[in-house]
């Protein structure tokens, strides 16, 4: 019985592309998980995610493609972009000749991914995906895990990812760093505001981030990992982990990086000293971003 409900969501789900934000939560509610958060979509529904890769998140893409690079299956294969927002990696995947679906919780992203030329997708949510078990050789979680404060939800991600993948196959889960707001609130001058400090407080001990203030700039509902606590996580799911690394590593913290990143030369160098460091223990934290690969088995 619970399994016809199931299915019978599954197949609405799946073919849901462009709906009012209550049919989405019906779907959602049918296959058990939460809905999804307001404030998130409010956040996203700016539209801003579309250009920050190729402004400030220049250097964590670049990382996270030597790292996907290095550990995903070689193309042909299938990916899986869970939380893909609008499609930056998705297109890179398929102009290198990987089969990939894109699905995202916000409809702009969705629209935005197809607007980009992202073939199939769709409106989804990590907690419950719309594909058959073990369909999918890697599964990318780049963005879920940060936004999904509830450790159950958290699990549930990884379980479906698992669920989605065939044996063998590669998780690719992206955590923020739990002393990313701490480093960056003083980088950017966001601690000179004592409502930013009151939020940083309140996040150190536990790793939520709620952000009552809707100040875009200090970003939306998140959980900020320790980096031991990401492993754990994907470890617990059942993956072998392959490897626990930074993105950004100590690249994020120059404040001249566009200069290294436009000289091709100083750029190679940058990337190749942030990759001998790239899983240093002590160093892990302060990355603002960390990318957990594990495998299925
Ligand atoms: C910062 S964006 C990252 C987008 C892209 N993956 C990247 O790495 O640039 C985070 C993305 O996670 C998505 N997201 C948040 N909660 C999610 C959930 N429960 N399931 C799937 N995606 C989610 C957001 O909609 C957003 O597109």
């Amino acid at each position: 019985m619970v399994g016809s409900v199931q299915q019978q969501s599954h197949d609405v789900f799946t073919s849901l592309t462009y709906r009012p934000a209550v049919v989405k939560r019906w779907v959602a509610e049918c296959r058990g998980v939460a809905a999804f958060d307001d404030d998130i979509t409010a956040f996203y529904d700016r539209g801003e995610e579309a250009g920050r890769l190729g402004d400030w998140g220049r250097l964590e893409m670049l990382r996270t493609q030597v790292l996907l690079e290095r550990y995903l299956p070689a193309p042909p294969a299938v990916v899986l972009d869970v939380g893909g927002g609008p499609g930056a990696y998705a297109v890179w995947l398929a102009e290198v000749g990987y089969e990939v679906a894109l699905v995202d919780p916000v409809e702009l992203h969705v629209t935005q991914a197809r607007a980009a030329g992202v073939a199939r997708a769709e409106v989804g949510d990590a907690r419950a995906l719309p594909f058959a078990d073990e369909s999918v050789d890697a599964v990318l979680l780049l963005g879920p895990l940060y936004h999904l404060v509830d450790a159950d939800d958290r699990r549930r991600a990884l379980a479906e990812a698992r669920r989605a993948l065939r044996p063998g196959g590669i998780v690719a889960a992206a955590a923020i760093s739990r002393f990313a707001a701490a480093i960056d609130g003083l980088q950017k001058g966001h601690l000179r505001d004592p409502q930013f400090e009151e939020i940083l407080e309140r996040e150190l001990p536990d790793g939520r981030h709620l952000n009552p203030t809707r100040n875009p700039s200090w970003f939306t509902t998140a959980y900020f990992h320790l980096p031991d606590e990401l492993a754990a996580e994907v470890r617990a799911a059942g993956f072998e982990l392959t490897t626990l690394a930074a993105i950004e590593g100590i690249g994020q913290w120059l404040p001249d990086i566009d200069d290294w990143l436009d000289d091709p030369t100083h750029r190679a160098a940058l990337l190749r000293t942030i990759a001998r460091v790239e899983t240093e223990p002590s160093l892990l934290g302060a990355s603002p971003h960390l990318l957990a690969v594990g495998v299925k088995r």
